[in-house]
């Protein structure tokens, strides 16, 4: 190989391996910001929280979630995937042992973008220590 093919050859590499390097770090940021969870201390969260869990889910739950409600469990100290599949498809994650094994409670799917809020609510009157 004469030398200018070897400079051609090393600088053709080396942007590829820049393009690929780049692509990786985007890829990785895409994923890292699809798990990244909501803070749940965020004030505004807790707030429209409040008015939801109020307007929802008190005909069943009691209004301090650390006790059990009319019809509902209590709802403190559950995992956010949890809560979440929960309240917007009606079901458990796979290895979750639900407090219950009824059904009643129907699903919320229109409140999807609202668990994060909820969830912030719960947390924020959790009488637990974690
Ligand atoms: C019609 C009454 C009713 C309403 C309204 C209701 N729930 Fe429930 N919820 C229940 C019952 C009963 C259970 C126990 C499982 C079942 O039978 O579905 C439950 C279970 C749950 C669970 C799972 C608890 C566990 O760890 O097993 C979560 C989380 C939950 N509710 C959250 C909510 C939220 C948030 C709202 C308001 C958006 C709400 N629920 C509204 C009755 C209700």
């Amino acid at each position: 190989m004469n030398k200018r093919l070897l400079k051609k050859f090393f600088l053709k590499s080396f942007l590829i391996l820049i393009c690929f390097s780049s692509w990786g770090n985007l890829l990785l940021e895409a994923r890292a910001a699809e798990v990244a969870l909501p803070n749940f201390k965020d004030p505004t969260l807790i707030t429209k929280g409040k008015q939801l869990y109020l307007a929802n889910c008190i005909a069943c739950h009691n209004k301090d979630p650390n006790k059990k409600g009319s019809i509902g469990p209590e709802l403190v100290g559950i995992p956010f995937e949890v809560f979440k599949t929960k309240v917007t498809r009606g079901e458990y994650p796979a290895g979750y042992v639900a407090k219950r094994k009824t059904k009643v409670m129907k699903k919320f799917p229109h409140l999807e973008k609202d668990v994060p809020s909820l969830f912030a609510y719960i947390s924020s009157l959790s009488t637990q220590k974690n």
